[in-house]
């Protein structure tokens, strides 16, 4: 944009006074403020990038000016004198509340909001110390350009008012603000244009919802959803002010569809739009065994959510899915999902946990965590390969459940986990320390017992006859359609 167009769009937006808002907003003013045009004088050429995107935004049109988002009180831990005006670089969600109350109190009881707080996780003991060291102002610099940069940083200020690269640049969706408050909405509405638009679009989230621990992007993409996204993105209205599905599209779903926008059920009800992402799925499939949300909610400290049950949690999915589909064939689906995480749930996770438990009870391993092999190879199973075939079967991605997912699983736990067991409990058999022997005995006695279990059986040879019968003849079936090896 040309100096002479930067200078008629401040023109312009004069001009705009009366405009009507698309919006209900108790603060919508109706001209841009004398302070926010002082901004522009210098912004409009100083930082032209932002000055362009906040041109092309609904605030601009909405008299919403770099002031009205900026300002700051003197107290304000992160306030400081700019051209003769208090103000802050970060605009919290506390400062967005003044205008979206409804959807910042909808966010704060989310998981979301609580994302930064994951200072005593194991993949953060594994970033600070494993991976890291301390050398970037006391900490791992590896923490701050990774974890943080999804999960939200620390934002600390220097004594100037200038903000700390300790947790800035960052817009990491938990960050925790100068002014106390938790979440970064930059973290889905890119500044300075701050568009539903562009939120709603699936590459919003898969910033930070792709990768080896949680590929839902690479997810949405294989499903016949995200086949459908390509196929008729442009048939989808994305760019209405208004985005309400069965009413305004139906061509396909993105993740804002599915996980918060709004919704014309088969039945009329209108569903609003939620920033609270936890509303609609009956699994938390993070921890090593999947667990109810509601339980994870109430540990997390999110009261509101944790008396909202999962069954109730699916139901509102389900109003979305019978937009394009039957009751029955959703229905089938959430069996075939359940399905798989019951599977994996009992076959893999539980039995997991309880050897993992037992080798620490009984000293068998030592405290440190990641120091002994059969440590990565348990956090594989469960952080990567688990996650990601339960993450698969709950969005329809068969390659994701099965050759990234069931299959990373299995090949692991047969040739990697269980024998490093078995080694462990071997060589404590040979200890001096006799309780040592006796914990060798105890986790001896629990291998034996897992791997006679009939869904383990085949690996030891003790398939049952039943079973053994059906697979040879359909190996011989197959066999004849296929040559003779
Ligand atoms: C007299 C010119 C001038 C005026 C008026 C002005 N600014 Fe600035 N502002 C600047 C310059 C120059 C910078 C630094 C740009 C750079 O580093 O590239 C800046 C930086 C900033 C920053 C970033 C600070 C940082 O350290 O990253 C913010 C936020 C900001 N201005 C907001 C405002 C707001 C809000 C107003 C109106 C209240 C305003 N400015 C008025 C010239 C001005
Ligand atoms: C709707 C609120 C809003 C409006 C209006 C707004 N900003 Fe910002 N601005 C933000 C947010 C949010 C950030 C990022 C800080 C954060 O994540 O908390 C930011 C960051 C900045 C930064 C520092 C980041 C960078 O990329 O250098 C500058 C400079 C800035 N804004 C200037 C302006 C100017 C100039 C205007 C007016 C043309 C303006 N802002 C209008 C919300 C706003
Ligand atoms: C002073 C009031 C005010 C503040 C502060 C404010 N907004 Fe807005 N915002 C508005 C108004 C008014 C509209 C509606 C404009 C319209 O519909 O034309 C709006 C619209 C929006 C939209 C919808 C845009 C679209 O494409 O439909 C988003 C997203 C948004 N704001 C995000 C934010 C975020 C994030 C912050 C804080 C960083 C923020 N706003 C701070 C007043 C504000
Ligand atoms: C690419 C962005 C990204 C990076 C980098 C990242 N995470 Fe995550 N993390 C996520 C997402 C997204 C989830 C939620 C996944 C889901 O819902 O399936 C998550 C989940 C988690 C959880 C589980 C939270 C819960 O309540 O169940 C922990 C703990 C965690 N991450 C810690 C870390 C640590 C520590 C690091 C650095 C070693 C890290 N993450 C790096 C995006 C990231
Ligand atoms: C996880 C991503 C995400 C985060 C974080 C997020 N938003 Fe949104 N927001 C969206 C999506 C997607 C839409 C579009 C919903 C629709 O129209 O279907 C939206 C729409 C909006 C709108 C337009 C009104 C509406 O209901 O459509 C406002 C205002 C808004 N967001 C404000 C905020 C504020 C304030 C924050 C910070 C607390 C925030 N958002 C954080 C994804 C997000
Ligand atoms: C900036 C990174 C980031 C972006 C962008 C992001 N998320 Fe997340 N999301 C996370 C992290 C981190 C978690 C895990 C938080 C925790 O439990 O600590 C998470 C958790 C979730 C959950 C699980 C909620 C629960 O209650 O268990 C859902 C669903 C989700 N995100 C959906 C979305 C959707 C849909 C979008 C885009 C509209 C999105 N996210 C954008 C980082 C992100
Ligand atoms: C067709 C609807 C649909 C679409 C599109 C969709 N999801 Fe999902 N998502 C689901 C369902 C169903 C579940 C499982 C809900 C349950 O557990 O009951 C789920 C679960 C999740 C979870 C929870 C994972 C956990 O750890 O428990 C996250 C995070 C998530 N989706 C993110 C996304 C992202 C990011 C996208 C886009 C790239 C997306 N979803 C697209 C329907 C959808
Ligand atoms: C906006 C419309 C829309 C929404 C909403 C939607 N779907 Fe779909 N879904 C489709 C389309 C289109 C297909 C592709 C049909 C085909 O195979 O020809 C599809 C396919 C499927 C399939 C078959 C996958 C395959 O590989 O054959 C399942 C299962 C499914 N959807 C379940 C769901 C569930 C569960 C939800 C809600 C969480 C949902 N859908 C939401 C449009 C939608």
């Amino acid at each position: 944009m040309s100096k002479a167009t930067r200078r008629s769009l401040v023109v312009i937006s004069l001009g705009f006074m009366m405009a009507a808002v698309g919006m209900a907003q108790k603060t919508t003013p109706t001209s841009m403020s004398e302070v926010s045009l002082e901004c522009l004088e210098c912004h409009a050429t100083e930082t032209a990038g932002i000055y362009d995107q906040w041109g092309s935004s609904k605030h601009y049109r909405g008299n919403i000016g770099c002031y009205e988002c900026h300002k700051a009180e003197a107290g304000d831990p992160d306030a400081f004198e700019h051209s003769g005006y208090q103000i802050s670089i970060i605009v919290s969600p506390k400062d967005c509340a003044r205008c979206h109350e409804k959807e910042v109190a909808e966010f704060d009881e989310s998981h979301h909001a609580k994302a930064g707080l994951i200072l005593g996780s194991l993949d953060n003991f594994l970033a600070d110390i494993v991976e890291g060291d301390t050398n970037f102002y006391g900490g791992s610099a590896l923490t701050v350009s990774g974890c943080k940069q999804c999960h939200g940083g620390i934002v600390e200020v220097n004594d100037d008012g200038s903000l700390a690269a300790t947790g800035w640049p960052n817009t990491g969706m938990g960050r925790v603000n100068p002014d106390g408050s938790h979440g970064a909405c930059t973290a889905c509405h890119q500044r300075h244009a701050f568009s539903a638009e562009q939120a709603r679009r699936p590459e919003n989230c898969g910033k930070c919802h792709l990768g080896p621990d949680h590929p839902q992007m690479e997810i949405f993409e294989e499903s016949k959803h995200g086949i459908a996204y390509k196929a008729h993105e442009d048939d989808l209205n994305l760019g209405g002010s208004k985005w309400v599905l069965g009413e305004d599209y139906t061509a396909a779903p993105t993740c804002a569809t599915c996980h918060m926008s709004a919704v014309r059920t088969s039945s009329g009800k209108l569903v609003p739009v939620t920033h609270d992402v936890g509303l609609r799925i009956s699994w938390n499939n993070r921890p090593p065994a999947s667990i109810r949300p509601e339980v994870s909610d109430k540990k997390l400290g999110l009261e509101k959510m944790a008396k909202v049950g999962w069954e109730e949690r699916r139901a509102n999915m389900v109003e979305v899915c019978t937009v394009c589909h039957t009751g029955s064939y959703v229905e089938n689906f959430y069996e075939q999902y359940d399905g798989v995480i019951e599977l994996y749930n009992s076959k893999f996770a539980k039995p997991g946990m309880a050897f993992m438990k037992l080798l620490k009870e009984n000293g068998l391993i030592t405290e440190t965590q990641f120091d002994e092999s059969v440590e990565w190879t348990w956090w594989e199973i469960w952080h990567h390969e688990g996650r990601v075939a339960r993450h698969g079967a709950s969005m329809m991605a068969p390659d994701y459940t099965h050759w990234h997912g069931l299959y990373e699983v299995a090949k692991h736990w047969y040739s990697k986990f269980i024998p490093e067991l078995r080694e462990i409990a071997d060589r404590s058999l040979h200890s001096d320390d006799p309780q040592i022997v006796a914990g060798g005995k105890k986790l001896t006695a629990a291998i034996d017992e897992l791997l006679a279990r009939p869904e383990h059986a085949w690996y030891t040879g003790n398939l049952s006859p039943e079973e053994q019968a059906k697979r040879k003849a359909a190996q011989e079936e197959f066999k004849s359609r296929y040559g003779k090896d």
